[in-house]
């Protein structure tokens, strides 16, 4: 698949029902009305609610400029902010500049040098106080469980999406890059399953 045509079918995909399910958790534990930034928004889905529903201030940053062209399709007047950033280069923020910062559906995909480098830059513009939220695929669960949840002609992409991302998924779930990772830096962290167990939420904080 071109970039292109992946470009307009993750987005097709943010619109369906079962999308707004894998951030249902995350969109529960973010304040209302404080500053949120979402690193490898895509098409930006998850700032749309959060600007909508919790008059959250966001913005969102990605590698990709054909994301962000369509996320800013999909906004469309809402107030959200997005940069175009440079793979491994520093975010175009001061430090301590968001009390919340977003990374789903990214780091599992990456290389260990890039997924390092995406910590630091979060935590570096992360204020003192705030949380660095980790949303990622399980590839638990199975087809059949898959099933009785979720199925609907409206969801049909969540087998797609649960086939395309298990292997990943599955590698770095097992592997609690994050556990170790914060043991180093000494900072906090809690974990738990969401989206009934078919993707894991991390927490950052105590910076
Ligand atoms: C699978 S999409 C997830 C989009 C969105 N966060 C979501 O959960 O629906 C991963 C996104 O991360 C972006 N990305 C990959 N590497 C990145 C990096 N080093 N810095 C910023 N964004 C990156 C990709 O361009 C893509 O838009």
């Amino acid at each position: 698949m071109s970039r292109f045509w992946f470009v307009k079918f993750f987005s097709s995909v943010q619109k369906k029902p079962w999308y707004r399910n894998f951030f249902n958790d995350l969109i529960e534990e973010l304040p209302r009305g404080e500053r949120l930034l979402d690193v490898g928004t895509g098409p930006a889905k998850l700032l749309q609610i959060l600007s909508r529903e919790k008059n959250m201030e966001c913005t969102g940053i990605d590698t990709n400029e054909l994301m962000l062209e369509e996320a800013r399709k999909e906004l469309d007047g809402d107030a959200v902010a997005l940069f175009c950033v440079k793979k491994d280069k520093p975010f175009p923020f001061e430090k301590n500049s968001f009390d919340h910062v977003a990374l789903c559906n990214v780091l599992f995909n990456l290389k260990p040098e890039t997924c390092d480098h995406l910590l630091e830059e979060s935590l570096r513009v992360l204020k003192p106080t705030g949380k660095l939220f980790v949303l990622t695929p399980t590839g638990r669960g199975g087809f059949w469980k898959l099933s009785k949840k979720y199925f609907s002609w409206q969801n049909l992409s969540i087998y797609i999406w649960y086939a395309a991302t298990r292997g990943r998924a599955r590698a770095w779930t097992e592997k609690h890059y994050l556990e170790s990772y914060v043991k180093e830096k000494g900072l906090s962290y809690t974990t738990r399953e969401v989206f009934d167990g078919f993707a894991i939420l991390e927490v950052i904080y105590g910076k």
